[in-house]
């Protein structure tokens, strides 16, 4: 599913809902922007105060540690305020509508809402409601997490000096899995050669969703030869329901251990979005072994976050 409506009439971003079909010139200008913002955050001058005045309110009905963090450091480390809305107390709990909700808050002058949510169509629709705030998915069903792809994207690029040509593996529950949806949207963007797609047969998409990608429920064909490597967590009740698996029937069939990561390329990245779980998808050796990016990953998420705050609330 693309949304046209996440840019202008002049192709610039208005809200930012999905990779699917965003332009690469577009995605490369956010990793472009998020790499200048890294480097100044690091070097001697403090960062340009872009967001000076502006107001994000991070709308969170989903838990999150790393994404409302991220979002939350790169708002007031370019000058905005922030309100991270309380959804428990606040009168959704009373009934009030999500657009009634946003409606209110942009009364008050909030110029962008970061928004996770479990149903699928929420950023869009919410998007669709807005006057004139700025919408930024934070995580949408098992359908879009566009932040996570563009900062994938920037970890590999700058660990690889490149996307076009590689060969990926996104490994795990992918058939619930907005973050693979997400890579996968960039990856083809960006002109990665191959994406395979790994894991038990029930949690792999139906193949008419990524005709370009090949399917695969043997981890050690879908590594071989890999240079990224993107594991995914999987929920503990979803092993549950897969014949014959436990966490450690699961382990020992498709989590990354340092034997099996041995199959891709000698200088593979290993990537993992978090929150991990050790020892079910990840040995904990290679979580935090030399070829992991996983902290990288982290890191990456304030700076993309910045990038895309600034294109879409610079006045
Ligand atoms: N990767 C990611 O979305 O993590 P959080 O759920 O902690 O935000």
């Amino acid at each position: 599913m693309t949304h046209a409506s996440q840019l202008d009439a002049d192709g610039r971003l208005r809200h930012l809902l999905t990779l699917d079909g965003l332009p690469r010139a577009t995605i490369e200008r956010v990793l472009d922007d998020a790499a200048r913002l890294r480097a100044q955050w690091h070097g001697p001058h403090a960062l340009p105060q872009t967001l000076d005045g502006r107001t994000v309110v991070n709308l969170f009905f989903e838990a999150s540690t790393r994404t409302r963090t991220s979002f939350d450091l790169a708002a007031r480390r370019l000058g905005a305020l922030v309100v991270n809305f309380d959804i428990a107390s606040s009168s959704t709990s009373k009934g009030e509508t999500i657009e009634d909700t946003l409606a209110t808050l942009e009364a008050m002058d909030a110029d962008a809402f970061v928004v996770r949510h479990k149903e699928n169509g929420t950023p869009a629709a919410l998007a669709a409601h807005t006057r004139h705030a700025a919408i930024l998915n934070a995580g949408e069903g098992n359908r879009a997490h566009p932040t996570q792809g563009l900062l994938d994207l920037l970890t590999i690029r700058d660990r690889k000096g490149r996307v076009d040509g590689l060969s990926v593996a996104i490994c795990g529950d992918i058939r619930h899995s907005r973050v693979a949806r997400s890579d996968v949207h960039g990856l083809r963007a960006l002109g990665a050669a191959s994406i395979r797609l790994c894991g038990p047969a029930p949690l792999l998409p139906d193949a008419a969703e990524f005709p370009d990608c090949a399917m695969e429920d043997d981890m050690d064909k879908a590594l071989a030869g890999a240079d990224v490597v993107v594991m995914l967590r999987i929920q503990r009740e979803r092993i549950e329901h897969l014949q014959g698996l436990d966490g450690d029937s699961y382990h020992a069939r498709y989590g990354l251990t340092r034997e099996r990561l041995a199959r891709a390329k000698p200088d593979a990245l290993v990537m993992h979005p978090g929150p991990i779980n050790r020892g079910v998808e990840i040995a904990s050796d290679v979580a935090d072994g030399a070829q992991s990016a996983i902290l990288d990953q982290v890191a990456n998420g304030v700076f993309v976050r910045m990038a895309v705050l600034a294109q879409l609330l610079k006045r």
